[in-house]
Formats: C-alpha cells, sequence, structure tokens
C-alpha cells in the first residue's frame, strides 16, 4: 500500500526538524517497508506571509484527504502582531477542530540513557512507559456559558462550563482501552466523581464500556489529583491513563517533567474512525513549541519529531514493527552517548540537528 503523509513544518525550528522526518520516511521507502506519497503545506506564520491566513483552504483539504497529518510547530515574534483569527496557533486550532481531532495521545518514555535527566529519582522513572489518553475537543475549554460578566455592584464575575456527552466519554473510552490492548491491557480513568457531575458520568460510561466491550481489559478508576500525585510518586503503576480535557493538560505536563527534555516528547490526536474506509483521521506533532530562542541554529532536537512519525507508522499506517524500528534505533543513539543540547549535561559533547537525524538513520541502519 502507499501511504499520503502531509507535512506542516511550520514555523522555527519546525522546518529544521521536518528535514529529519524526511530523512526516515525516505529511508522506510528505500528499505522497501512501505510506500509514501508526500506532500508539503503552509502551516501557521510561514501560511500568514503567504496566504494571510494561518492554513489555506488548500492546505486544510490535503490536510483532510491524507492518511496522516506530520506537524512541526507554529508561532514566533514575527507574527506576535497579526489579526487574532490569523495567529499561528490558529492553523492548528484549526486543523484540530477540523479533522475533529478529539483524542489527544501523549505517551511518557523515559529513556534509561536519560532517566537522570527527569525530575525525579532515576530508580522511579527507569524504564517508565506510559500514555495519557486525553480528551481534546470537549470539557471546559469549550463548555458554554464562557464569559466574564459584571455584576450589579460592579463585582466581576467569571463564568466556564464542564459539560461531556455520554458520546464523547465513550468514544473517548474507547480509544483508550483499544490502546490498552496493544500495550500492558490496562486503563486507569481519572476524574473527579467525588465532586463533579462531570466525573460521575465520566466514572459511568467507562465503567460500562469497559464491561461491554472491553471486559479483557483491566480497569481502574483514580481520582485525578490522587493520580497527579501517584504520577509522581510511583508511575510505573499505570499503564494507559484517560482522562478529560482539563486534567489530562495537567496530568500529560506533569509526565513529560518525568521524561526530561521538551524535545524528547511526541504526541498523536486522533479522529473519528470512518465507517465506510475504516481510516481516521490523524495528525501527530512534537508537544513543544517552534522554540524562536534557537530557531535557524541547527541546535533543536529532532527526536520528538521522529518519535511523532513513529506514532503515525504504528496508530495510522498499521505498521506497528516499523515503529517499534524506529524507536529502538531512537534508544540506540541516546545509549551511544549522542546528546543535542537541550538533553546534554554542563560539559557534555553536543551534536547538530542534522547529526541527531543521521544518527537515527545510521541506527536504523544497523539494525
Ligand atoms: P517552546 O516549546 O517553543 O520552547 C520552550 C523551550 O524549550 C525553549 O527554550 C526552546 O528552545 C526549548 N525547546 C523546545 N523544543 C526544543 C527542541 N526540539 N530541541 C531543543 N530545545 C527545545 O515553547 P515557547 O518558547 O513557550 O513558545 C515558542 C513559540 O512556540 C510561541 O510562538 C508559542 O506560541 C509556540 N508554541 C507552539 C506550539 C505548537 O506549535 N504546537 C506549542 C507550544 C508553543
Ligand atoms: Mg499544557
Amino acid at each position: 500500500a502507499s501511504f499520503n503523509l502531509f507535512l506542516l513544518p511550520g514555523d522555527g525550528i519546525g522546518t529544521e526538524i521536518m528535514v529529519e522526518v524526511e530523512k526516515v520516511v525516505a529511508w522506510f521507502q528505500a528499505r522497501g517497508i512501505a510506500r509514501f506519497e508526500t506532500e508539503r503545506g503552509l502551516v501557521g506564520g510561514s501560511a500568514y506571509d503567504v496566504h494571510g491566513k494561518a492554513i489555506s483552504d488548500a492546505d486544510m483539504a490535503l490536510a483532510q484527504a491524507s492518511d496522516a497529518v506530520i506537524f512541526g510547530a507554529v508561532g514566533g515574534p514575527k507574527w506576535d502582531a497579526v489579526p487574532y483569527d490569523a495567529r499561528p496557533e490558529a492553523g492548528l486550532l484549526r486543523l484540530r477542530k477540523d479533522l475533529g481531532l478529539f483524542a489527544n495521545l501523549r505517551p511518557a518514555i523515559c529513556y534509561p540513557a536519560l532517566a537522570d535527566a527527569s525530575s525525579l529519582k532515576r530508580e522511579i522513572v527507569e524504564g517508565l512507559d506510559i500514555l495519557i489518553v486525553r480528551e481534546l475537543t470537549g470539557g471546559v475549554y469549550f463548555g458554554e456559558p464562557k464569559e466574564i460578566v459584571t455584576l450589579e455592584n460592579g463585582e466581576k464575575r467569571a463564568v466556564d462550563t464542564q459539560v461531556y456527552s455520554t458520546h464523547e466519554i465513550e468514544r473517548i473510552a474507547r480509544v483508550a482501552f483499544e490502546l490498552a490492548r496493544t500495550r500492558r491491557n490496562k486503563v486507569s480513568s481519572a476524574e473527579k466523581r467525588n465532586v463533579m457531575k462531570t466525573g460521575v458520568l465520566w466514572n459511568q460510561v467507562v465503567t460500562r464500556v469497559g464491561r461491554e466491550e472491553f471486559a479483557d481489559v483491566e480497569l481502574e478508576h483514580v481520582l485525578a489529583d490522587n493520580c497527579a500525585m501517584q504520577l509522581v510518586r510511583r508511575p510505573k503503576q499505570y499503564d494507559v491513563i484517560c482522562t478529560d480535557n482539563l486534567f489530562g493538560d495537567v496530568l500529560s505536563d506533569i509526565a513529560a517533567m518525568l521524561t526530561g527534555s521538551l524535545g524528547m516528547l511526541p504526541s498523536a490526536s486522533l479522529g473519528e474512525t470512518d465507517p465506510v474506509t475504516g481510516k481516521r483521521k490523524a495528525m501527530y506533532e512534537p508537544v513543544h513549541g517552534s522554540a524562536p530562542d534557537i530557531a535557524g541554529k541547527g541546535l533543536a532536537n529532532p527526536i520528538a519529531m521522529i518519535g511523532s512519525f513513529a506514532m503515525a507508522l504504528r496508530y495510522s499506517l498499521d505498521l506497528g514493527d516499523a515503529a517499534d524500528l524506529l524507536e529502538t534505533a531512537i534508544a540506540a543513539v541516546l545509549d551511544s552517548g549522542l546528546r543535542t543540547a537541550d538533553i546534554a549535561k554542563v560539559g557534555e559533547n553536543t551534536v547538530s540537528t542534522k547529526e541527531m537525524g543521521d544518527a537515527v538513520i545510521a541506527a536504523l541502519d544497523r539494525l
């Protein structure tokens, strides 16, 4: 089969790290592991400069038609003053919204070679491999009413509203359970049913989906605040954590610090499966931004971006073996001691973005 990849490098270091992904794509193609058709588009400030908006309708159509969107990063001081609707982030938000990307997957993997870069002690994080599945299109970030009103006495009142419907919880729960089946077969569902109605419904729906459709997968319920504590105390107890938009935002940032640098963290965002084609819309992107402070200097760590492509191989292209191979190559490069500046210890030798990408290719050659 031939897979359609739509590459959106974006701004800043986005363009530099995408070059390294293109090398990896070419490697898999040359090895006959998969055939790719790649197309490049513009997003963020670089799209604004050409089209006057953060993503053009033509590029949106290409994203819709692709098997996977591979996204770099957007933003930078150059575009701080552009109109609000055309700001770089608007391109990212439109992609998420129009592609219906309701499930955000954030793995937290602690490579043994980097365990000392964690905020926690080595023994707590070494070998850590957990996956946070965060609901991305609902909850308190989007619920209405959302407003600041001035009361008669002149005081102001701010309102945010948390809303979740059965359908939204069912579909995120299914993603979490399905992923757990490909891992260690355990889902931990985090909410606050003790104080929130959305937590009560979340708990009920996840429980029912688990019982009716995934009886083979272990399910536990954990209060979200306790989950935050457990992530720092004993994170290896988890496999897949399934949670809402707000708690997922916080829990995934905590998990990020267990693993070291921002430059190491991949992510995937998935939409619903089309009942006819069996395909699902998906976008893969590093967690970090466009890093204007180091852009153009060849200093960016490409591993978060390459790791995001590994997730595309696994989740969109059904090439789990190829994804494993790529992740093994990344681990081998880290084991060999190669470090970009963001993951180097003081005084350690560092390599450039290109050298790190080349080393991943060389490691793939050796596997
Ligand atoms: P950032 O993630 O771009 O950078 C934070 C710090 O981490 C910087 O010191 C940067 O040099 C470093 N860093 C990030 N990625 C790295 C990598 N791959 N290798 C080495 N070092 C790396 O976040 P910041 O500085 O808050 O935002 C910069 C711009 O990026 C802003 O315009 C912001 O709006 C945008 N942004 C975009 C995101 C996206 O496209 N998804 C996400 C977050 C921020
Ligand atoms: Mg966040």
